[in-house]
């Protein structure tokens, strides 16, 4: 096992680490920036569902909906088709409308998620079509997909999901952008400049990872608190959620991940000294007003721990920490912005000696309801 962890005390961490190449392994063969190519072959000849598609809903569970979250906010800006993001389990169980102008995009790091096969099952058996995108070749969902694409992450041991979440959301952008470049939804220079962009993830990725000691010296200033709040916006709003989930999951430490501007109508309440608040701030279209949530934190005397774009002085002036992340198209950010929640939740289940590759009661892959 040892030898399996390559040098690293934890499945995770290794993990966390492997981004840079698990999304680059992602995008190769499929992406080239230089001449505009992108090619996903696995969904080539289904393409055109997604292009005359009504309305994509999206089925998956825990890390893997957060990914869909995210897709979701990219596929209604760039290719212009409404979304929906359905927890599986719920979705099988009210008899949703759905039918052969709907596409369903099922995202499974395993493959075998029980509820999320039966989804898939149902919304099958009322004449939809399905895509996946797994990470394990030949697991079951890619077997009763119409047509799909793997991530190509490589095996993720640990229980908390990491660079499969990374290689998810990369998969989906790809997807999103091949489809607006057939519907005409994106010009061709913000369609290359996407290109560009996704092409350089993996530095970015590589130059987060860089903040691992920085990061692993505010984790132990936060260590022994019983709650976290994790606030963003716009597309950092599933950051969030993802960056509360891994907390939850390998530390025990409650925490929430809210939109931040839903904190008004409930969360704020909860804010005083023993509360930290994680902001995802990087400098997107939504920056001015993460600027004022933060504020009003600090009128509540809450600690906040904020993600920014390198260079930011605004949130730097208010904020108690910051941890500078590389920019890129606000498209783009969760895959970025993500890497210091991950680090931040194992550094502090590490502190709280908790067994991070194996969370009590938590299984990698869920084959039961
Ligand atoms: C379990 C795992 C999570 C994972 C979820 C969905 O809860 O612990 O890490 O996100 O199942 O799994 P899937 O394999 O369908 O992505």
């Amino acid at each position: 096992e040892a030898i399996e962890k390559g040098g690293y005390d934890h499945f995770m961490i290794k993990e966390i680490f492997e981004q840079p190449k698990s999304v680059a392994d992602c995008l190769r063969g499929r992406l080239n920036a230089k001449n505009g190519h992108l090619h996903l072959g696995g969904i080539h000849d289904y393409a055109n569902k997604i292009v005359n598609a009504d309305r994509i809903v999206i089925l998956a569970c825990g890390t893997s909906w957060h990914a869909g979250l995210v897709a979701e906010y990219i596929f209604e800006e760039f290719c212009r088709i409404s979304v929906e993001v359905e927890y599986a389990s719920e979705f099988r169980y009210r008899n949703p409308i759905i039918g052969e102008n709907d596409v369903v995009i099922a995202i499974s790091q395993s493959g075998e998620t029980a509820d999320t096969l039966a989804a898939i099952d149902l919304a099958k058996s009322k004449g939809a079509t399905i895509f996946g995108v797994c990470n394990v070749v030949g697991s079951s969902i890619p077997r009763v997909t119409h047509a799909g694409s793997y991530t190509h992450a490589g095996p993720e041991i640990g229980v908390a999901s990491t660079k499969a979440f990374t290689a998810q959301i990369s998969v989906l952008t790809m997807m999103a952008l091949m489809i607006a470049q057939k519907k005409g939804t994106l010009s061709e220079s913000a369609y290359r400049s996407l290109l560009v962009e996704l092409e350089t993830i993996p530095e970015k990725i590589a130059k987060c990872l860089d903040l691992n000691p920085q990061i692993e010296i505010i984790s132990a200033k936060f260590k022994d608190a019983a709650n976290f709040l994790y606030l963003g916006r716009g597309y950092n709003f599933p950051v969030a959620l993802e960056g509360a989930l891994k907390l939850k999951e390998i530390s025990y430490i409650h925490a929430e991940g809210y939109p931040a501007a839903e904190m008004k109508h409930g969360p704020i309440a909860l804010i005083d000294e023993n509360m930290p608040v994680v902001f995802i701030g990087t400098k997107d279209s939504s920056y001015e007003k993460i600027v004022s949530n933060i504020q009003e934190v600090k009128a509540r005397k809450g600690e906040v721990i904020a993600i920014v774009t390198e260079g930011d002085t605004d949130i730097a002036e208010i904020a108690d920490h910051i941890i500078e992340v590389p920019h890129t198209h606000e498209a783009l950010m969760p895959l970025v912005s993500v890497i210091p929640l991950q680090l931040l939740s194992y550094h502090i289940a590490v502190m709280r000696g908790c067994n991070v590759d194996q969370p009590r009661n938590l299984a990698k892959s869920v084959t039961v309801e």
